[in-house]
């Protein structure tokens, strides 16, 4: 297996298909063999870009058994079952985020892998950044000693035009969620990967400018189990004010990521310099090494870097903070 590279089809040709798309052609260890997309014109256009088969039914893209992994990069409320399918035909998976919609798909799917014994890797660009795994490996030796206050901050501004844009935006069948589930996840998720899991919570989450079904707009308290007090301000109406942090207070000091970018790093009693790192944008880098990451998982048979199960607590944030705002109530997991 190990002299070969991992087979990749990437399912689902819209937006963010291009990151995927860079991921493979980048990785030595993979190649791509087919696409997919349920919209026939553009499953041909892609199939005739990179020169590969082109499908526009699922079942026969998983019937092909030159195919080692699948790339869901299709509407958010339709990875679950289509991940479940992949895993009972053999196929590895990369989800895009949200990897399920609902807590109950996301527990499927992690079990339907693990029976067939496939790999399921959920996209985090984020946590691949250099940036954020020099601050990783700080809060793992203790820079920040006894953490405090951890919040994100995740402020963007996506007009009306954009959730018009395809019928699958802003609904609960398909995006699951808004500014939390579909913009703020990558912050949601880090937040906790940095901080630690959340022991319970209490939030708001509404649509208050724009005409959709989800929030366009989310404000949560959070206690970690750490003991520290959190937060997380989540929106899409932030027009031309983006506020992409998090920013993390302990009794040995401060950190804060801005972007992906360290712009505050202070310790007691410390220096602690910042190293010049390489130039890397999370989408596209980001999926690139997670998709390096996966090839090389398939061919020496190891978990990802990201496993379902690392996948699920952004997720059971996210959940909580719209079963809080529907009961008025404290959720605790
Ligand atoms: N990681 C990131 O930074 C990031 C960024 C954007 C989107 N996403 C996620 O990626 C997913 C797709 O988002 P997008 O913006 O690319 O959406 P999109 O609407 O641009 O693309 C979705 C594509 O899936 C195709 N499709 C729909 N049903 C299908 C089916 N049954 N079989 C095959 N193809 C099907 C559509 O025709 C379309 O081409 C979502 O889950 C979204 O949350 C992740």
């Amino acid at each position: 297996m190990s002299e070969r590279k991992a087979r990749f089809a990437v399912v689902g040709c819209g937006g963010i298909s291009f990151s995927h798309f860079i991921g493979i052609e980048r990785a030595e260890e993979a190649e791509l063999v087919a696409v997919c997309d349920a919209n026939e014109n553009r499953a041909e256009e892609f199939g005739i870009k990179h020169n590969v088969k082109a499908y526009t039914d699922y079942e026969k893209l998983l019937a092909d058994p030159d195919i080692d992994v699948v790339c869901l990069c299709t509407p958010s409320g339709m990875h679950a079952e289509q991940t479940i399918m992949a895993a009972e035909a053999g196929k590895h998976i990369v989800c895009e985020k949200p990897m399920a919609i609902k807590l109950s798909d996301a527990d499927r799917m992690v079990e339907a892998c693990e029976v067939m014994g496939v790999k399921l890797a959920t996209i985090f660009p984020r946590r691949m950044s250099p940036a954020s795994r020099f601050v990783k490996k700080l809060l793992d030796d203790g820079k920040l000693g006894k953490l405090s206050l951890c919040s994100g901050y995740v402020k963007f501004y996506r007009d009306q035009n954009y959730y018009d844009s395809a019928g699958w935006r802003g609904t609960w069948a398909m995006d699951g969620g808004g500014a939390m589930m579909n913009q703020g996840i990558h912050t949601i998720d880090l937040l906790q990967w940095l901080a630690g899991r959340v022991e319970s919570l209490h939030g708001y989450a509404r649509s208050v400018l724009r005409n959709i079904e989800v929030e366009d707009t989310a404000v949560v308290t959070l206690q970690f189990k750490s003991g520290a007090l959190g937060s997380i301000e989540a929106t899409t109406t932030a027009y031309k004010q983006p506020d992409h942090r998090i920013v993390l207070h302990g009794d040995k000091g401060t950190i804060v990521l801005t972007g992906d970018e360290i712009t505050t790093l202070d310790i007691i009693g410390e220096t602690v310099e910042i190293p010049a790192f390489e130039p890397f944008s999370v989408v596209p880098d980001g999926h690139a090494v997670q998709i390096r990451d996966m090839a090389l998982a398939v061919l020496h048979d190891r978990q990802p870097v990201v496993t379902g199960r690392d996948g699920k607590h952004s997720l059971e944030i996210i959940l909580g903070t719209y079963e809080s705002h529907r009961s008025h109530r404290e959720i605790l997991f």
